[in-house]
């Protein structure tokens, strides 16, 4: 067999170790940059919470670590292997990330044990029965040990992603990437979602999970970063990052998740907010400039 368990704990010297080093990332679509110099490293067993506002970069922050995209500038290592390296095998770099999204991608047409042994068998080149074994361990882990004849169509939203997550934990990971693994599921199937992760991270696996779940991530993660507008602003211990954030931006986003009605009168003014005072220099100026150089309609004429 060769799988291994997940590591029941981690040491002092394993969690120096870090298993993902991003330095100086950016990514722009067209001319747009999305990513502004994002510097982070993620320890071996650690869990890192990434929050912030729709359209920050989370994703792509993710997307970019297994290469989903290409960074346009800087470094991602992975296990001190450099993903940008054009040399660099991706495939194989992948093979140790599970990723899990907000949509679960499970083939219909496939029993979930078969989802869950596919790409070990390709991958992995395990014999069928091996692949079996291993995802058998793997569905009774996330609670869906008897499940394993059923199509995805059978199961409920919040089953569908524990068998995501199943089919990911089979590929044996060293890291674990979830990108709002719960945000698209009915409020009442979240917990059971939650309290697999929460289990894996308990058995030291090394997560960077993208999501709203304030008290997930105040509860299980090791670190939170809060993104906005491509950079990080905040990287630090939950207490301090939710339960005491230090910039405006912070405040305004959980204000804004924990309450939804709440409305900040200061959200754009804020004066540690570069980007956003560019950009309304920037309206401002267009504004202050006829639209139409000699527009008779232009009431300013
Ligand atoms: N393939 C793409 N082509 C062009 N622009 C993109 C592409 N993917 C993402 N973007 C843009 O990049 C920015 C960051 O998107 P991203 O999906 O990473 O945000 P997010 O923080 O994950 O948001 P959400 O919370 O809504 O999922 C957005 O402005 C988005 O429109
Ligand atoms: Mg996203």
């Amino acid at each position: 067999m060769t799988t291994n368990p997940a590591p029941t704990h981690t040491t002092s010297t394993d969690r120096e170790a870090a298993v993902v080093e991003i330095r100086d990332l950016r990514k722009s679509f067209g001319s747009v940059e999305v990513l502004t110099n994002i510097t982070a490293s993620i320890k071996q067993g650690e869990v890192v919470c990434v929050i912030g506002p729709s359209g920050s970069g989370k994703s792509t922050l993710l997307r970019c670590i297994n290469l989903l995209e290409q960074p346009s500038g800087g470094t991602v290592l992975v296990d001190g292997i450099d993903v940008t390296d054009p040399d660099c095998d991706i495939d194989q770099v992948r093979s140790r990330m599970g990723m899990v999204f907000q949509q679960f991608n499970l083939f219909s047409h496939l029993t979930v044990l078969e989802n869950c042994t596919m790409a070990q068998q390709v991958v992995h080149k395990r014999s069928k029965a091996e692949a079996q074994k291993v995802a058998r361990a793997n569905l009774e882990k996330v609670g869906l040990g008897d499940r394993a004849d059923d199509f995805p169509a059978q199961l409920s939203g919040g089953q569908q992603q524990r068998v995501a997550i199943a089919r990911a934990l089979s590929m044996d990971p060293e890291l674990m990437l979830f990108d709002e693994p719960t945000s698209a599921l009915d409020p009442e199937l979240v917990g059971d979602v939650l309290a697999v992760m929460r289990r894996l991270a308990s058995e030291g696996m090394t997560m960077i999970v993208v999501t709203h779940e304030m008290a997930f991530a105040r509860e299980v993660a090791d670190r939170v970063i809060f993104m906005d507008g491509g950079v990080i602003v905040e990287d630090g211990h939950p207490d301090r990052v939710i339960g005491d954030p230090q910039h405006h931006r912070t405040r305004t986003f959980l204000k804004r998740v924990l309450d939804p009605t709440h409305v900040d009168p200061e959200a754009d003014v804020d004066p540690d907010d570069e980007r956003r005072s560019r950009i309304k220099e920037a309206e401002l100026s267009a504004r202050a400039q006829p639209q139409l150089p000699g527009d008779i309609t232009d009431p300013r004429f």
